[in-house]
């Protein structure tokens, strides 16, 4: 067995385990629901546990390892060349209102690259899995990107993020040019849950702007595995830590691209 396959399969049994345990707080939050500072970016309980059950897993299986986690922050040796980039529940939003599109998302960074990701979404108990090399699956079967070649025909999602009442890029204009040009734009409030359905083809395209490596790490090797195509909003290679993501099936990528970089200001639409 490869050391990607291992690691995939390490990843795997963390993320079902923390899946586990958001079906088990599910609906029983009651007041253990906090914000973390800015208004709308809450943590639970749920966040907690889950995260405590990934951690225990990878750290067990790789202690040598550099972790990355949304509730702890950086845990181990930083300058390691495995870095784990995890969160425990990424659509918490969701989450805590019961609307079901949330999930634990787990990738692996080897000197800097996306190698392994893990999501899992436990309430439609859907498992994405993808390491370098080895393909992209959706409950063990491989899945693909979709074929839409035409930004017209294609739908899209994205999502805002938490410091979108301070910011003027906000990604609102950036929302309303593309939902004009496309089928439809969506904002599920999962970013990692958008990138697993762009690489089984239900969405063309996503992106983002304000996001952090352990939303997107997980999903920008499944969905390269899938056949996608990650970049930055320009086209020029993705850099996790500017927080910009474009990430499509590939097709429509020179597109999407070309209309986030001529995006009307939001009195156009007044
Ligand atoms: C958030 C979700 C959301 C995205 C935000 C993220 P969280 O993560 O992925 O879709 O728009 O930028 O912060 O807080 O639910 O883990
Ligand atoms: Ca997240
Ligand atoms: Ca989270």
């Amino acid at each position: 067995m490869t050391n990607l396959q291992i690691f995939l399969d390490i990843a795997t049994e963390a993320a079902l385990a923390a899946g586990e345990v958001l079906q088990g707080y599910l609906g029983k939050l009651e007041d253990a629901v906090t914000e973390k500072g800015r208004p709308g970016d809450l943590v639970t309980a749920a966040d907690k546990a889950s995260e405590a059950v990934v951690l225990e897993i990878i750290r067990r299986h790789f202690p040598q390892h550099s972790i990355l986690a949304e509730e702890s922050g950086k845990l181990g040796n930083q300058d390691n060349e495995y870095l784990w980039a995890i969160d425990p529940l990424d659509g918490t939003t969701n989450y805590a209102h019961q609307y079901p599109a949330f999930c634990v998302s787990i990738g692996l960074l080897i000197n800097g690259v996306p190698q392994v990701g893990v999501i899992y979404d436990p309430f439609h108990d859907e498992l994405f899995r993808g390491a370098a090399g080895l393909g992209a699956t959706r409950d063990r079967r491989p899945i693909k990107v979709s074929d839409t070649s035409e930004l017209g025909k294609s739908l899209l999602v994205t999502g805002f993020a938490y410091d979108r009442r301070e910011t003027p890029d906000n990604n609102y204009a950036e929302f309303c040019h593309l939902t004009h040009l496309t089928q439809g734009v969506r904002r599920s409030g999962s970013a990692a849950l958008d990138l697993a359905h762009v690489a089984c083809g239900r969405v063309d395209g996503y992106w983002e702007r304000g996001i952090s490596p352990w939303d997107v790490v997980a999903g920008v090797i499944l969905l390269q595995e899938a056949g996608g195509k990650v970049t930055a909003y320009d086209g020029t290679p993705l850099k996790i830590a500017t927080g910009r993501i474009l990430a499509t099936n590939g097709s429509i990528h020179d597109n999407l691209s070309r209309a986030l970089m001529q995006v009307p200001p939001l009195s156009a639409w007044e």
